[in-house]
């Protein structure tokens, strides 16, 4: 049974063992210092355990404008569409040198991992923000933390001492080496991820449900790091995700993990991305579904299914993983099932459409969506986190 190689070959992981870890934590006390924010935490611990393979730390400057520009990683062209950067004022990039190792820390303070300076450049944040996230508004979330990151980009391989020192789900908390050997356990040569950031509603499980119907499993894989004020927090979406399973799965070809990374709401470039990462776990194809990872109104329905015609999957530098594109769904009421424009020959009056809002606002007056929209089971426990 062969499975998906990751992205460049080989899992690239960060973190370092025991030995390593002791040698490197009687050196940190004369390393100087740097506190990141929340997103580049995450990305340290994406870096640890090898989903974002093939890099090894943090970008240079020819990655982060090829990334920019050309969606593509310098030296080999492998494909890549987001830059993973960590940032600093010019204050404190002015006092540190080539060659130096530096501690990077979470936001209490406590080490994470130790980055190996290898350069140092000028953070061009407006261009990451009009190629990425294709806009400059400062409203838009991903380009808000942008924008708040410094102006000078440390850049270097990191060896990571802790991925993270308050792992939550930890028996979901999966690295890409073990939900490869768990796929290779069950038997599973082709495996579907599914992203989310949300509780799933009738029109994830029914594209997750016909994705399992050409795959051998299904990996549901919610991004639990950084997210925006008014998302769901994960611990309640956790919740969501347990109970469908449990009633609604078949548990031989459904899996539940979690993955760490920041959510970036950069739509199309984050599609890329996740897709990318979700090879690293070992899938072969993954689901995109209505403006995936879109937030406001930035980006076109179908921009984060048509950007993977932008990277050709079949080359061998080529996103490698299967995207599985599926159109605007709904339940209709005439068809009495999920449709979407594809299958249905029904206009909008049969539709049940609700839109985020108007589902927040029925759920914090304490009252359940109907039931063509949400089960009633994740209504109830949406409901109870809303009244707390
Ligand atoms: S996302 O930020 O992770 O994309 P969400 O959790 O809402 O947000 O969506 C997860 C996946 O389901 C994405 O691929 C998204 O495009 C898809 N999706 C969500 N709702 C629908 C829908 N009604 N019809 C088709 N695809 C959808």
């Amino acid at each position: 049974m062969s499975q998906i190689p990751p992205l460049g070959g080989r899992l690239v992981e960060r973190l370092v063992d025991a030995d390593r870890r002791r040698q490197l934590e009687a050196q940190i006390t004369d390393m100087p210092v740097l506190k990141l924010p929340e997103r580049e935490c995450c990305d340290v611990e994406m870096l640890a355990i090898g989903a974002f393979s093939p890099l090894d730390g943090f970008m240079g400057e020819a990655d982060f404008h090829l990334v920019c520009d050309e969606m593509k990683l310098a030296g080999g062209g492998l494909p890549w569409s987001v830059p993973i950067t960590c940032s600093t004022d010019k204050e404190t990039a002015d006092g540190l040198e080539i060659g130096q190792s530096i501690c990077l820390t979470d936001e209490q303070d406590r080490p994470l991992a130790v980055l190996h300076l290898r350069e140092k450049f000028r953070h061009d944040k407006q261009k990451e923000c009009e190629k990425v996230y294709r806009t400059s508004d400062a409203a838009h979330p991903g380009v808000k933390v942008t924008m708040s990151q410094g102006d000078i980009c440390l850049a270097g391989p990191i060896e990571v001492l802790t991925a993270n020192h308050d792992p939550e789900f930890v028996e979901h908390r999966l690295p890409p080496a073990r939900t490869r050997a768990a796929f290779a356990e069950r038997g599973w040569s082709t495996v579907v991820a599914f992203q989310t950031r949300n509780p799933i509603h009738r029109a994830h499980e029914y594209l997750t449900k016909c994705a399992l119907e050409i795959c051998d499993g299904l990996l549901i894989h919610p991004l639990v790091g950084q997210t925006q004020a008014g998302d769901i927090p994960a611990d309640v979406r956790m919740a969501c995700y347990r109970k469908l399973i449990d009633g609604y799965y078949n548990p031989q070809r459904t899996m539940l993990s979690v993955m760490p990374s920041a959510m970036r709401y950069a739509g199309p470039r984050e599609a890329i991305l996740h897709a990318i990462v979700r090879r690293n776990y070992g899938c072969s194809h993954f689901i995109v579904g209505r403006d995936h990872a879109g937030v406001g109104n930035y980006y076109g329905t179908y921009d984060a299914q048509k950007i993977f015609d932008q990277v050709d999957p079949a080359a061998a530098t080529g996103v490698g993983i299967v995207p599985l594109k599926f159109e605007h769904t709904v339940w209709c009421n005439r068809c009495e099932g999920m449709v979407s424009a594809k299958t249905c020959p029904h206009g909008q009056a049969d539709h049940v459409f609700l839109s985020g809002t108007k589902v927040r606002e029925m759920l914090t007056r304490g009252e359940r969506p109907p039931t063509e929209f949400t089960r009633p089971e994740i209504a109830d426990i949406l409901i109870a986190s809303m009244k707390q």
